[in-house]
């Protein structure tokens, strides 16, 4: 049994009376630990608030959406290191995220060398990696997305992912209200768990690999359904604490 991992992205969401809102709707809730994690990743800035408001009980960790690829301290305006967000309590950073191999031109190698920096801080890097629908329909869509998890393997080997989570996020999935099917992420999961089995069998069938994409409290069961999905990436549904909290506990529910 993997145990799940349900991670909220909040993406560019929130103020300090959502993070207020929040952690009400938080409270009093308790999940089935031994069987779910949750995570929380608001913007950066909200990171002390949200993390110091968060009652022990529900034993949530705390993630940034990102961090810089430089490990040392110096002159880059405008990043934070993985180091300083471990020192604000962070336990886990997203890396990858397609909004910011797109937006913000991340290559592979920046990828790479982020998830690197996450792990030098002690963090774990939840790796994404995802097709974008012109890849798909030009079906080259386990093309792509072996091509972003392998520019990984290759820096931190298939041991690094022994502390670290993967997310697959199919581009066309997100914020569109088009989940990929069931069917789809379990083979698209079964690809890059064979990928990585290939090098390290054992590490491999530990790696939780989370789906994200238009996940919500209507399709996260059927999602857990399937023996290759081991939890999710959430945006839009987790902004609503209760929402997410449904999910995470469909996730608890699907683990075996
Ligand atoms: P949505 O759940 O809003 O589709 O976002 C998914 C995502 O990008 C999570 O990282």
């Amino acid at each position: 049994m993997r145990r799940a991992v349900v991670a909220a992205n909040w993406k560019m969401h929130g103020s300090r009376t959502m993070v207020r809102e929040y952690l009400s709707g938080l409270r009093g809730h308790a999940l089935e630990h031994d069987r779910v994690q949750l995570v929380l990743c608001p913007p950066m800035v909200y990171l002390p608030a949200l993390g110091g408001g968060l009652e022990p009980s529900l034993q949530a960790g705390l993630g940034a959406q990102d961090c810089s690829s430089e490990s040392d301290d110096g002159a880059y305006t405008g990043e934070v290191s993985a180091r300083m967000l471990a020192d604000m309590g962070c336990k886990y950073v997203i890396v990858g995220h397609s909004e910011r191999r797109e937006r913000c031109y991340e290559d592979d190698a920046r990828v790479a060398a982020k998830f690197l920096a996450a792990q030098s801080a002690g963090l774990t890097p939840i790796l994404c990696v995802g097709e974008t629908a012109e890849e798909r329909d030009a079906g080259r869509a386990e093309q792509a997305v072996s091509r972003q998890f392998e520019a990984v393997i290759e820096r931190a080997g298939a041991a690094g992912f022994h502390a670290a989570l993967l997310a697959y996020e199919p581009v066309w999935a997100i914020g569109t209200g088009r989940s990929a099917t069931p069917e789809i992420a379990q083979s698209m999961h079964a690809l890059l768990r064979a990928a990585l089995a290939r090098r390290d069998a054992q590490t491999a069938s530990k790696l939780r690999i989370l789906y994200g994409g238009s996940v919500k409290t209507g399709n996260a069961a059927s999602l857990f359904s399937q023996a290759e999905i081991d939890g999710a990436l959430v945006g839009g549904a987790s902004l609503v604490p209760e929402d997410l909290l449904a999910i995470a506990a469909a996730a608890a529910a699907g683990t075996d």
